[in-house]
């Protein structure tokens, strides 16, 4: 195999020097679609990101994270990806995204790329091939083609169900317009999943890894990193249904997790090393323990895997201290970082989730008959105190576009305007993750709140998007922007990511610990505590005198 290295475009960009920048680093995840339109169809785009740049660079992120912005018939969201290799038309070509890259290089901020690797859309070519292919086909064989069951193959290969709600199999009509095999797709039937135990597939997505490398990305989040291998035979698995919106909390699944996935990364990881830059790859995987999802960022495979677990903790100091130190010792043991991530395109936003309750828990999101809405103002409130947290904590943390803003999730999306596959798959039963998706609110007023000038919006934005936009908060001490960008600068120059953490007994719904010379501390009870000595650098809400109310984080520095 002939190695690549680094191409120009990539050593003339003047990025940070330091080594493994992925151990420490803020990534911020960019869905292009709600992000920034600027052709005007209501669908962000590329150089929607590219014209923002300079407000990510004030912020203070170390890289963005780049949901899909391939060809892609927008099945899911662009997670269905028909050309791996081109951009798709309604977020710009080829040369937007290099000209996004140049320019964020030049701003010092690196750039990883989502890839799909478990599934393509059915509208790729190798699909189209396969369906046009008679069974035993090589076309067939690159995807999960299986006879019926039943007399007349009438019945599905097993009784698998996609994570959208439905079953997780599809029969094909044959060229000859006989009822044929059956595919799997373990989630959209327009999302057909690759069979990993091919060669071919395996040498294609080398290919893949290489184009974009050697376009100068900084790295890849890999979809769906725990499901690409399923267990031999396919056996029988029946979800449980109060599984979160990804699945994979479960142990023993006979497609997440299996061993032989492992292979994959371990080749991946050789093909990335052989690239200047230290570019990393970190694993989308849905795992039940941190123990688990650290066989994802052994030495040689991925450097990074989102730490779902913690995300899916509840506002709680018992259970958050001991997801904290579970993932802090899970991820030392194999020598990697730990990530930190609160909200994505998947789940409830945090400054909605936190508040939610029992009855109403985030499920597969919330919508407007869903009993027991958050209170907005609960919500926002652990929402700072949680990100006050999360950005002390050693490792890299994770931001997704709007939670700088105090965004919520939006409720109130009617059933017409509903876009997610999962809302279809289940008739409306789940409503699905359209809530946290709405494009983001730029200026107080004008069309779509300056998401696009045209005023399109492919969800529509709620009225408090006004009061909520970038516009409004810059500059206003008491903003959540204005909170964000005041942790970003204090994490950074005092190191907080490459720290070490110390706890601090501080009482039952008290969270505390030391990292360097910062001092954290977090009431999650009900009633105000003592605040100890120190500076306060960094609060997620007033603080006044000596105490620290309820739902409220803060850092104290000594000096
Ligand atoms: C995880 C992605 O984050 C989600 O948005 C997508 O629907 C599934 N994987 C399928 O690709």
């Amino acid at each position: 195999m002939t190695a690549t290295v680094t191409s120009e475009r990539t050593d003339a960009h003047s990025l940070p020097a330091g080594p493994e920048w992925w151990r420490t680093a803020v990534i911020y995840q960019i869905y292009p679609r709600s992000f920034a339109d600027s052709s005007g169809d209501g669908i962000g785009d590329l150089p929607g990101v590219t014209e923002h740049l300079e407000d990510l660079a004030d912020l203070g992120i170390d890289a963005i994270w780049l949901s899909p912005f391939q060809l892609s018939p927008q099945k899911d969201a662009g997670y269905d990806v028909a050309d791996y290799c081109d951009v798709d038309p309604l977020f710009g070509t080829l040369d937007d995204f290099d000209d996004l890259l140049a320019a964020s290089h030049g701003r010092g901020i690196r750039i990883i790329v989502d890839l799909v690797p478990n599934h393509s859309s059915d509208q790729h070519v190798w699909f189209q091939q396969a369906i046009a292919s008679a069974p035993g086909s090589r076309e067939r064989a690159r995807y999960m083609f299986r006879d019926g069951k039943g007399e007349n193959g009438e019945l599905p290969p097993n009784n698998w169900e996609s994570v959208f709600g439905g079953p997780a199999w599809t029969r094909l009509v044959e060229a000859d317009g006989t009822p044929g095999q059956w595919y799997l797709h373990l989630f959209d039937s327009s999302q057909p999943d690759f069979d990993w135990s091919n060669e071919e597939v395996r040498e294609e997505f080398r290919r893949i890894l290489r184009f974009w490398l050697d376009r100068g990305v900084d790295g890849f989040r890999v979809d769906v990193a725990h499901g690409l291998v399923k267990a031999e035979g396919l056996p029988d698995y029946t979800p449980d249904p109060d599984a979160g919106s990804m699945g994979g909390e479960e142990a023993n699944v006979p497609y997440w997790g299996q061993p032989g996935v492992h292979d994959v990364y371990r080749d991946w990881h050789a093909l990335v090393a052989e690239y200047a830059g230290d570019r990393a790859l970190c694993a989308e995987a849905w795992l039940p323990t941190p123990e688990k999802t650290a066989l994802w960022v052994r030495p040689d495979e991925m450097h990074q895997a989102f730490n779902f677990a913690y995300l899916e903790t509840e506002w709680d100091a018992a259970a958050l201290r001991s997801v904290i130190t579970e993932s802090l010792d899970a991820y030392a043991a194999v020598g990697a970082p730990s990530t930190w991530v609160l909200s994505n395109h998947d789940v409830v936003r945090h400054a909605s989730r936190l508040a939610l309750t029992a009855e109403n828990p985030q499920g597969h999101g919330i919508g407007p008959d869903s009993p027991g809405k958050p209170i907005p103002e609960v919500g926002l409130r652990r929402a700072r105190a949680a990100t006050t947290l999360m950005l002390a904590l050693p490792g890299s943390a994770y931001l997704y576009q709007g939670e700088e803003l105090g965004l919520p999730e939006v409720i109130d999306i009617p059933g017409e305007a509903r876009q997610d596959p999962t809302w279809f798959r289940t008739d409306g039963e789940r409503y699905g993750r359209d809530g946290c998706r709405v494009p983001l609110p730029w200026t107080t007023g004008g069309p779509a709140y300056g998401f696009s000038d045209s005023g399109a919006s492919w969800l529509p934005q709620p009225a408090e998007w006004a009061t909520l936009a970038r516009e409004a908060q810059v500059g206003d001490p008491s903003s959540t922007l204005t909170l964000y960008r005041g942790l970003l600068a204090a994490r950074k120059a005092r190191a907080l990511g490459a720290g070490v953490l110390d706890w601090i007994d501080a009482g039952d719904d008290v969270l505390a610990f030391r990292n360097g010379n910062v001092t954290v501390v977090a009431n999650l009870g009900t009633a105000p505590i003592a605040l100890p000595d120190g500076i306060v650098i960094a609060a997620s809400g007033p603080v006044e005198g000596a105490t620290l109310p309820t739902d409220t984080a803060v850092w104290l520095a000594d000096d």
